[in-house]
C-alpha cells in the first residue's frame, strides 16, 4: 500500500550515542534537546547513571546530564557489550579520569569490525591501552592525555570522534588527519564546543583540538538522523507512496537524493524538509558505498530492497563493511532474486515479493525488510524486531501513520532460564 501523508524525523542515532558519552567530560549539567527515544541511547543514559551522573528527562526527547560528581568506577558491562557505541566510553573516561575499563564493544555483525584505529590514537595521546579479555584496559600515566598528530589508516566514523572526545582535555593540540567527514562528527564538535572546547575543521579530513582545562554545562540540539530521513524516503519510493519527510537538513541527503532520483522517484527539497514521491516505474542503478559524502552504508540494505523492484539489473558495491549482505537471504526468502559475490551484490529487478517469516539481521537490514513488507502481497513477519529498536524511533507508529498496517506481537519470555556452557 502507497505511503502517504507526513514523518517527523528524530535526532540523530550515530551523534546522540557519541554526545551522550561525550557529556561525561563535562562539569556542569548538558542539556541536550533533539535526543531520539531508542534502545542505544537508553542503555548509554543508564551507564552514565551508573558512573555517578545525574540525568534527567524534560520531556521524551530533551535531557539533562550532569556528571560532576561521576566517578570512575566499574559501569554496567552487559550493556557495554550490546552496543556499538560503547567505545566512546573509551575516549571519555580517558579524558575524564585519566583511565578507563570497558568491554569490547558489540552491535551490529558485519564482519569483522576492529577498533585499532581507536586504540592506535589513545596511544599517540599518550594512554596505555591492552585490550584482554573482552575488555579494553586504558590508562595515562599523570592522569592527562597530552595533544598528538594522528593519522588515522582507515577513515573510520567511530575513531574520528572517540579520538576527539579523548583529546578535548588533554594538554597541547592534537590534529586528526585522514578524519571522517559526517554529518555527525560536526555535530559532536560543535557540541564540545558548546561547552568550552576547542575543535576546529570537523567536516573536512583534517581536525585540530586544542586541549583545555574544563568544560562547562550548556544546552544543545543534536541534528536530524539523515539515516532515519533517508529510510522513509525509500519507504516512499517502494510503495509508490507520497511522503513528506520533515525536520532534516536536505544538504545531509544529499548523495541519498540524487541516487533516488536516478530511479526515477521525484524528490522535492524544500528548507526543513523534502517531499518524496514514487515513481510508476523503478529504474535500475548502480550503487557503491563510501564514507560522507559518499553514499551511507548505512542505506545500502534499504536501497537493495527498492532495487528489487526496478526494472532491470543493479549492481551494489559495499565500500565499507566485509560482511553486510546478510539481509539478502532473507529478501530472496520473499521472492528477491539476488546474487552476492563478496561486498558485491547483483540484483535481478522487476520481482513482485510476497509476504515470508524473515528475521532483522541487523539495525537498517531490519527496517528494509519492513518496507519489503510493505510492498510484498500478504503477511510478512519480522523476527528480532530488537535491532530496529536500536535505532529507529517508533519505526511502527511512524509508518502506521502513513498509512501502514503494522503491529508489534508480545511473545511472553520463554520460560526455561537460558542455558550456558562454563569450562574452566
Ligand atoms: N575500522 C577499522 N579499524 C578501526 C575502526 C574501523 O578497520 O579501528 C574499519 C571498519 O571495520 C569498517 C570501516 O573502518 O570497515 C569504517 O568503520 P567506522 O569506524 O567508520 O564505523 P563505526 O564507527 O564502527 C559507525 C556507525 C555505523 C556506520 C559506520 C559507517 C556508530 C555507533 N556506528 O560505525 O552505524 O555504519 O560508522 O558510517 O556510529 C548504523 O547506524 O546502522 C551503523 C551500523
Amino acid at each position: 500500500m502507497p505511503l502517504v501523508g507526513e514523518v517527523e524525523i528524530s535526532g540523530a542515532k550515530n551523534a546522540a550515542v557519541a554526545i551522550i558519552p561525550a557529556a561525561l567530560l563535562v562539569e556542569g549539567v548538558c542539556r541536550i534537546e533533539n535526543i531520539p527515544q531508542i534502545s542505544d541511547t537508553e542503555m548509554l543514559l543508564t551507564i552514565l547513571a551508573e558512573l555517578g551522573a545525574k540525568v534527567r528527562f524534560i520531556n521524551k526527547s530533551t535531557i539533562e546530564i550532569d556528571c560532576t560528581n561521576a566517578r570512575n568506577q566499574d559501569a554496567p558491562y552487559d550493556l557495554m557489550r550490546k552496543i556499538r557505541a560503547s567505545y566512546y566510553l573509551i575516549g571519555s573516561m580517558l579524558g575524564r579520569f585519566g583511565s578507563a575499563k570497558t568491554t569490547m564493544p558489540g552491535g551490529c555483525n558485519f564482519g569483522v569490525r576492529p577498533i585499532d584505529q581507536h586504540i592506535k590514537g589513545m596511544t599517540a595521546l599518550g594512554a596505555t591501552v591492552n585490550v584482554k579479555g573482552g575488555f579494553v584496559y586504558a590508562d595515562v600515566a599523570g592522569g592527562r592525555l597530552h595533544g598528538s598528530r594522528i593519522y588515522l589508516d582507515k577513515v573510520s566514523v567511530g575513531a574520528t570522534m572517540n579520538i576527539m572526545i579523548a583529546a578535548v582535555l588533554a594538554s597541547g593540540r592534537t590534529i586528526i588527519e585522514n578524519a571522517a567527514r559526517e554529518p555527525h562528527i560536526v555535530d559532536l564538535a560543535n557540541f564540545l564546543n558548546s561547552m568550552g572546547a576547542d575543535v576546529r575543521g570537523a567536516g573536512t579530513d583534517t581536525i585540530k583540538i586544542n586541549g583545555v582545562e574544563k568544560l562547562h554545562g550548556g544546552s544543545y540540539t543534536i541534528i536530524p538522523d539523515q539515516i532515519e530521513a533517508g529510510t522513509y524516503m525509500v519507504a516512499a519510493a517502494a510503495t509508490g507512496g507520497e511522503v513528506l519527510v520533515k525536520n532534516i537538513i536536505p544538504k545531509h541527503l544529499e548523495c541519498i537524493t540524487a541516487k533516488l532520483r536516478e530511479t526515477g522517484t521525484i524528490v522535492q527539497e524544500y528548507e526543513d524538509s523534502v517531499l518524496v514521491k514514487g515513481a510508476s516505474e523503478i529504474r535500475r542503478v548502480n550503487i557503491k558505498t563510501l564514507p560522507y559524502p559518499g553514499f551511507p552504508t548505512d542505506m545500502q540494505p534499504q536501497m537493495g530492497m527498492l532495487l528489487c523492484l526496478a526494472q532491470g539489473t543493479s549492481i551494489i558495491t559495499e565500500g565499507i563493511y566485509d560482511n553486510r549482505f546478510k539481509y539478502v537471504n532473507e529478501l530472496r526468502k520473499m521472492g528477491a532474486e539476488i546474487q552476492v559475490d563478496g561486498r558485491i551484490a547483483i540484483i535481478e529487478g522487476g520481482r513482485r515479493l510476497s509476504g515470508a517469516l524473515v528475521q532483522a539481521c541487523d539495525l537498517r537490514a531490519g527496517a528494509a525488510m519492513v518496507i519489503a513488507g510493505l510492498c510484498a502481497t500478504g503477511e510478512t513477519v519480522v523476527e528480532d524486531i530488537h535491532y530496529i529498536e536500536r535505532g529507529y524511533e517508533d519505526f511502527v507508529g511512524k509508518l502506521n501513520k502513513l498509512g501502514a498496517d503494522i503491529r508489534i506481537v508480545d511473545f511472553p519470555e520463554e520460560p526455561a532460564p537460558e542455558k550456558i556452557i562454563s569450562v574452566v
